[in-house]
């Protein structure tokens, strides 16, 4: 599908709601498979990513329904094997790949963790080596998917993630719930910790000290609660809407209901040094996660300079971060970034590769980019196979002078399928 946004002619305005946060939404279908009873969640987000998950829990003995958004799944004792009825297939969600390994082990469950093409290039040592530290049976083609599990004891650890990966922590901290002993895990950065919250109110023992997270293990007879509520939407979605509202002019819109732990809100942080006004209202708390309605009005925009923990903070917001700075005063660096090569593509070759099809002025460097502002002309840009990619170029025709088409669009049905009528929704010139 190729997507072409007309340019705005009028400012964005309004409010709106994005469906239910995809991290937590992976948590939530997982471990209810680990809680004993009936879990009911809403606002439970349908896209490519979550239905992947769902899958993978299906062909692992555990199914769930999803009716208008409610999401309903019987869990088991937590630590009673999984019995598999087939390979569990993770389609593009490392998300899905990396939890499940760790519930797997945790489990001894004899699986086959397989994936996509495109995560079939992602690495998958950075768990497998720690995993087997902590006894685990797990082979793997050179450190990649397919992995296969055979049951094994698991023992408690004491590790050093030597990367910020929220996605490897869970993994291991699922993993440690399993162990024979206490289990500790240092993180170089602010990964977000929906795990921690969300296990914790499940019943889980973890203790947290800055970047030193302490698992304490579950028995057998032990087992997570069911969990039930309402998810907060997704601040990775809503990001493509407050920067669409950044780049035209005298917007003004506000994002209900969004989780905004601040492990995830560099997106916030990253717009308002670049000159918009960002503030959260309706402060609350939803499964030990805080969420907000998150306004955003429109200023001129100037390049800031983006490295250090920022990184982890708004890992997953690069691609629309450099869309803004596509239409800021002066030049945007982004540094300290390596882990961008390693997303649904290489984010870093693509997102340059892209701004540059549409004319702009962008440059590669080995752990980031730099964007010079106010350089885009147009023309067509590709999705490559990711979701991200595709509506941040897409956001690139509400400014461009000349026209702007994505191909490959369709992929934004991963995670963020209600994209262009939530985006219409806003846009003045669109009723
Ligand atoms: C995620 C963690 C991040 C992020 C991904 C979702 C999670 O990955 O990029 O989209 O839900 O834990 P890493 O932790 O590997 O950076």
């Amino acid at each position: 599908m190729d997507l072409a946004l007309t340019a705005a002619s009028a400012p964005l305005r309004g409010s709106v709601a994005v469906p239910g946060d995809k991290s937590l939404a992976h948590r939530v279908a997982l471990f209810a498979a680990l809680a004993l009873g009936e879990t009911e969640v809403g606002n439970y987000p349908d896209s490519g990513v979550t239905r992947a998950m769902r899958r993978a829990l299906e062909v692992l003995g555990v199914p769930s329904s999803l009716e208008n958004g409610m999401l309903r799944l019987s869990g088991r004792k937590t630590l009673s094997p999984f019995q598999a009825n087939g390979v569990v297939y993770c389609g593009n969600s490392g998300t899905t790949f990396r939890l499940l390994a760790g519930a797997i082990a945790a489990t001894g469950t004899v699986a086959t963790l397989d994936g996509s093409e495109g995560l079939r290039r992602r690495p998958m040592d950075r768990i497998a080596e720690p995993l087997r530290m902590m006894g685990a049976n797990v082979s793997a083609r050179d450190g990649w998917a397919p992995l296969v599990f055979q049951p094994a004891p698991l023992h408690g650890i004491d590790y050093t993630l030597p990367v910020a990966s929220a996605q490897v922590l869970s993994c291991l901290q699922l993993a440690a719930l399993g162990a024979d002993g206490d289990s500790t895990f240092r993180v170089p950065g602010p990964v977000r910790d929906h795990t921690t919250r969300m296990l914790r109110a499940m019943g889980a023992r973890i203790d947290e000290d800055g970047p030193v997270t302490r698992v304490h293990p579950l028995t057998m007879e032990d087992s997570l609660r069911p969990l039930r509520g309402t998810l907060p939407g997704d601040i990775s979605s809503s990001a493509f809407l407050l920067v669409a509202a950044a780049i035209v002019p005298g917007s003004r819109i506000t994002i209900e209901n969004v989780d905004v732990n601040p492990t995830r809100t560099g997106i916030l942080d990253v717009l308002a040094e670049m000159g918009a006004s960002v503030s959260i209202g309706n402060r609350r708390e939803t499964f030990g996660e805080p969420v907000g309605d998150i306004t955003l009005e429109a200023a001129p925009l100037r390049g800031i300079d983006i490295g250090g923990d920022m990184v982890v903070r708004s890992i997953d917001e690069f691609p629309a971060i450099a869309v803004a700075a596509a239409f800021a005063d002066g030049t945007t660096v982004v540094r300290d970034a390596e882990e961008l090569r390693y997303k649904e593509s290489d984010r870093i070759a693509a997102v340059v590769a892209q701004l540059r099809a549409l004319g702009t002025d962008v440059n590669e460097t080995p752990d980031g980019f730099s964007v010079r502002g106010g350089t885009v002309r147009g023309g067509i840009a590709r999705a490559n196979g990711d979701h991200r990619l595709a509506m941040s170029m897409a956001l690139c025709g509400l400014r461009a002078p000349a026209p702007v088409t994505v191909e490959g669009a369709e992929i934004l049905d991963e995670s963020f399928p209600s994209f262009v009528p939530s985006l219409a929704s806003l846009r003045q010139d669109a009723r």
